[in-house]
């Protein structure tokens, strides 16, 4: 069986659609940023990113399908993200979704970010990072961390998951961008922080690494609160930025790590999966790499980030499994992966 899938992702500031062939093969993959748009007000503005998608959704769906070379009739099914996410920016996406399927007679896969964030993993990309037999990695441990999301997953099989633990107040990213914010580093927060922390000192502050009761969750607010108090005293003349973002990045990067590594070994996973847009970051990647016991599989740092092309990764196996949405498919703001 082979399987050809549009897929349209409007979940939070970024504008994007995709054809993928039998979930993994991309052939286009188009991204529209709203990321300048929303970066003078130092993250997303709801209203603001909800319209560009009405205006951007049908030039970003048809660059997709000349990209990929395919007419509507070439099409399966149009898979779109419902949840989680901004309402406003969901609705844009499964409108058009549900607009498209009804009028090709297509079947309609609302699919979960989260899910998709996951199955970026099994995109080929064509580019030379690890790709181990997909089909043989379980047990493995996810760690799943973007802007509004961060969680360990436990997967026995493909669909299968467990969570294991999850924020307790702010999501990795959200740190990386709240951190960023406070060293006028502009946004998005992550690549700042990591491109400061380049030139800084990883060992300048201690910076605190949270206790949580329960051993798989996280909790990164202290520490945000830790580098405003730094950043007030030390004043904004001469304030040492690399170091403080070289600081942070390493303590966020040390507790997802470690925590990490502690569910490999209670559960015996074979494989580290990251994903989601802190999937991205340099040293989380390397660290991750060094120090788990088992190989560490990531997507290229562009699949990381928000894109469609990850959506019909997920959606391509519900589609075989022939689970397809309904005409009242709704967003689902607070969609959970488990
Ligand atoms: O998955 P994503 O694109 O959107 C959400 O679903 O939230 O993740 C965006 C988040 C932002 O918080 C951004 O600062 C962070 O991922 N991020 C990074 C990096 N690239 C993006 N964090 C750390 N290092 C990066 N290189
Ligand atoms: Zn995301």
């Amino acid at each position: 069986m082979t399987d050809l899938i549009l897929s349209i992702e409007t979940s939070c500031d970024e504008t994007a659609a995709a054809v993928i062939q039998d979930g993994c093969r991309i052939l286009s993959n188009v991204v529209a940023s709203q990321a300048e748009m929303h970066a003078k007000y130092g993250g997303v503005f709801p209203e603001v990113a909800s319209r560009e998608h009405v205006l951007k959704i049908i030039p970003v769906i048809h660059e997709a399908m000349d990209a990929a070379n395919v007419t509507w009739r070439d099409l399966n099914a149009i898979a779109v993200t419902h949840g989680p996410g901004l309402a406003g920016s969901l609705l844009v996406g499964v409108n058009a979704a549900k607009g498209i399927a009804l009028g090709q007679n297509l079947p309609l896969l609302g699919t979960n970010h989260l899910e998709g964030h996951i199955y970026a993993n099994w995109l080929d990309a064509g580019l030379p990072y690890v790709q181990p037999e997909m089909e043989n990695v379980f047990p493995l441990v996810a760690l799943v961390a973007s802007g509004g999301h961060s969680s360990l997953v436990l997967m026995r099989g493909h669909g299968e998951y467990v969570e294991l633990g999850h924020t307790i107040d702010d999501a990795a990213g959200e740190a990386f961008d709240k951190i960023a914010r406070l060293l006028h580093l502009g946004y998005p927060g992550g690549p700042a922080i990591q491109r400061a922390a380049e030139n800084g000192d990883a060992s300048a502050f201690k910076l605190p690494r949270a206790h949580t009761k329960r051993p798989y969750d996280f909790s990164f607010s202290g520490l945000k609160t830790a580098v405003l108090n730094l950043t007030k005293k030390l004043g904004t003349q001469n304030l040492p930025v690399h170091d403080i973002a070289a600081s942070a990045q390493v303590a966020i990067v040390d507790i997802l790590v470690k925590k990490t590594i502690l569910a490999v070994k209670e559960f015996e996973a074979k494989y580290v999966l990251l994903a989601g847009g802190v999937a991205a970051n340099k040293s989380l990647r390397a660290e991750m790499s060094a120090r788990a016991s088992r190989p560490v599989i990531f997507p290229p740092p562009k699949l990381c980030v928000d894109n469609a092309a990850m959506i019909a990764a997920a959606a391509s196996r519900h589609y075989r499994a022939g689970e397809t949405s309904a005409w009242d498919l709704d967003v689902v703001p607070n969609l959970k992966l488990v």
